[in-house]
Parts: structure tokens; C-alpha cells; sequence
């Protein structure tokens, strides 16, 4: 349990090398990914607890990362509350919710129906995943799963959401109220499955003024994560193109920040003396090549203490990254020497 470098970074423990993982590296870019994705749906892959394991440790029988991600997707475990979506390849939500009405007729569900195939492919991937490999439980936070459900679908800047939260603000309290029930009980089962640390995936964090994002969602996202903290399982907060709330991000309960490229996660490193900083390499350069990856790692790895840092990058994989450039990637933070 105590040679997971994950765990040890997220408190911040001396570690003889930093850990890396890559947000999406479960599916997308690798080829035997789609060759699974030829005969099975995402639907399929993912609701299947034995496919879905076997997808989660793919990226690990390539490359030595020290963590493994459930497969599944933010969308998993909204059936359970009513929602019916599909991805197209983005989710798209039969009955976008824009009323009272909408909210009201969310189910509460028992902990136990939510995504029980997902909580059944941690406790598999747990079992098989090698005891230095961390098991990453996740969940969307309550902002961007209502960025899906009240816009419908990935929308730039999701203009429906915002006038919404500026037309109907006691309705998003109810609707985000929900969806923070809902997702505590969630990561907590996946952390009874033997999930040993979780992400807090809040994609669509930036919408909002500061201002309004204290009123209209840090309650929610506070609750959520003091809820789930009292397991002791760590908890790392994913806020993308935030720049105005990062400050605020991190004083949330999280035991470590994960930060997209865009921002100087050194400094913020500085600044937060009591977190974990988790990024930040953009994806694209990974498109770049071996030689651009290799270099941003290295700037990278001179820039951040190793103490508390997690090697990652500022967003998921993208779909067409040369397989090369993870390698590169792997190889230049493996060559580290930690004194
Ligand atoms: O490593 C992994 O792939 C882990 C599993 C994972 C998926 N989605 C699988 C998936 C994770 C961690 C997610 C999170 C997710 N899903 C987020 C938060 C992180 C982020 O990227 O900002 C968001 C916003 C979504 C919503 C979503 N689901 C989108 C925008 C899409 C479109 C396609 C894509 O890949 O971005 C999906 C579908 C989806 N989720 C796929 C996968 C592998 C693609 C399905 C396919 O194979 O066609």
C-alpha cells in the first residue's frame, strides 16, 4: 500500500520518483483500444465490468504508469437519477433539464444502483492491477454534469447553462444539490470497491465570474468533497480553464490541484504550500513529436518540486497522439534523478 509513488505524492512524502499518469490514456489513442471499439460500443465497453478492467490496465501493459483509471465515462452513473443520454461522440441528453419540473423528477437514488458495473470494475481492476499501480475512481463534478444536462450537450461556453444559472438560480441549488448527493455516495463506493485515490473531474469549471461561482457552486462542490473526505480517500479536484478561480480551487478540501497547461503550476505550487499539484504538460504538444514531448517534460520536471508533483497532462490524450510521445514522455520522467 505504501509503495504507491500516487499516494505518497498526494501527501506529499518524499518519492525517489515522480508518478505519472495521463488523463484518457484508458482509451482513444491506442490501437488495441479500437480495435475493441470496432465490434463493442463505448455503452458496451464500459457496462461490461470484465471489458471495462481489461480496458482500464490496456495503457499499463504498454507503458509503466503508477496509476490505472476506471474506464468509464462522467455519464456513467446518471441513469440512476432518470437521465437517458447517448454520446454523439460527446453526450447528448434526451431531455435537457431547464425547469423545476426537470429537477424534480431526478431520482434520489440508493447509493448501491449507482453505475454498479463501474464500483464492480474498480474492485477488478484493484484486484488485478500490480500493488505499486494507485486504482483511480472518478466523477464529473456537479457544475459540468449540469453543463451537460441543462445544455444538453457540449456547447462553446454553454450560453443555455449560464443564462439558466442567471434565470433560475434556486432551480441549478436544487439541481446541483442533487447532483452532489449523488456523486459523494458514488466516489465513496468506489472507494469501498478499493479505489485508492479519486479525481473530481469539474471540465467546465471557467463559465462562471468568481462572484458567482461562490454563490452558485463551491457549496456543492465543498460538500461533495468534505463528504467523500471522510473516508480518507484523497481526493484530487481537475479544474480546466480557470484561471480566475484557481486560487479558490485550492482551498477547497483536495488533497492535490490538477491544473491544465495554461497555467504556471509552479508557481501555483509556491503558492499552494499544502497541496498537491497535479499537470500540466499541454496535450498538443504531444502531436508535436518525441523531441517536443521531451523537451516539455524536462522544462517540466526543472520548473515543479518533486515533492507533491504528479506528472500529467493539462487535459486528456488526444485522440490522434503518436505513441511515440508518450514513450518519450515515460522515458524522460523515469530518467529523473531525484537527490
Ligand atoms: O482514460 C480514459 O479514457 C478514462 C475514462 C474516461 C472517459 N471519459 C471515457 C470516454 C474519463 C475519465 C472520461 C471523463 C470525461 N468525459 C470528462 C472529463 C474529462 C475531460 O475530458 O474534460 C468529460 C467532460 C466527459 C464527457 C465526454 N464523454 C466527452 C466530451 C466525450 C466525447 C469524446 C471524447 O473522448 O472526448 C465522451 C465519450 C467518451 N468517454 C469516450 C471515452 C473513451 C469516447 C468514446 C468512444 O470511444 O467513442
Amino acid at each position: 500500500m505504501n509503495d504507491k509513488l500516487m499516494l505518497k505524492a498526494l501527501t506529499r512524502e518524499h518519492v525517489p520518483r515522480r508518478p505519472l499518469w495521463i488523463m484518457r490514456q484508458a482509451g482513444r489513442c491506442l490501437p488495441e483500444y479500437r480495435a475493441m471499439r470496432e465490434t463493442h460500443s463505448f455503452k458496451a465497453l464500459s457496462g461490461s465490468p470484465k471489458l471495462a478492467a481489461d480496458v482500464s490496465l490496456l495503457p499499463l501493459r504498454r507503458y509503466p504508469f503508477d496509476a490505472a483509471i476506471v474506464f468509464a465515462d462522467i455519464m456513467s452513473p446518471l441513469p440512476a437519477l432518470g437521465v437517458q443520454f447517448d454520446f454523439a461522440p460527446g453526450p447528448v441528453v434526451a431531455d435537457p433539464i431547464r425547469s423545476q419540473a426537470g429537477v424534480d423528477a431526478l431520482r434520489d437514488p440508493d447509493a448501491e444502483c449507482l453505475a454498479p458495473e463501474v464500483i464492480e470494475t474498480v474492485a477488478r481492476v484493484r484486484e488485478i492491477a500490480p500493488d505499486d499501480v494507485a486504482v483511480l475512481g472518478f466523477c464529473g463534478a456537479p457544475w459540468t454534469l449540469a453543463a451537460y444536462l441543462v445544455e444538453g450537450r457540449g456547447v462553446k461556453d454553454f450560453p443555455t447553462l449560464r443564462a439558466f444559472a442567471a434565470a433560475e438560480p434556486g432551480v441549478l441549488d436544487g439541481l446541483l444539490a442533487k447532483l452532489s448527493t449523488a456523486m459523494a455516495d458514488y466516489l465513496i463506493a468506489q472507494a469501498n470497491a478499493g479505489a485508492d485515490a479519486v479525481q473530481v473531474f469539474d471540465s467546465w469549471a471557467g463559465l462562471l465570474s468568481l462572484a458567482d461561482w461562490e454563490r452558485l457552486i463551491r457549496p456543492h462542490l465543498q460538500r461533495l468533497l468534505d463528504t467523500v473526505g471522510e473516508t480518507g480517500v484523497p481526493r484530487i479536484l481537475f479544474v480546466q480553464n480557470a484561471p480566475h478561480l484557481l486560487d479558490a480551487y485550492a482551498k477547497l478540501p483536495a488533497e492535490a490541484i490538477s491544473v491544465d497547461w495554461r497555467t504556471d503550476i509552479a508557481a501555483a505550487q509556491r503558492r499552494w504550500s499544502d497541496r498537491a499539484v497535479q499537470g500540466n504538460i499541454d496535450p498538443a504538444v504531444l502531436l508535436g513529436g518525441e523531441d517536443a514531448t521531451r523537451r516539455a517534460a524536462q522544462d517540466l520536471l526543472a520548473r515543479v518540486e518533486t515533492r507533491g508533483h504528479i506528472v500529467n497532462l493539462g487535459h486528456g490524450l488526444l485522440p490522434e497522439t503518436p505513441l511515440a510521445s508518450i514513450g518519450a514522455l515515460v522515458e524522460a520522467v523515469h530518467r529523473e534523478v531525484v537527490p
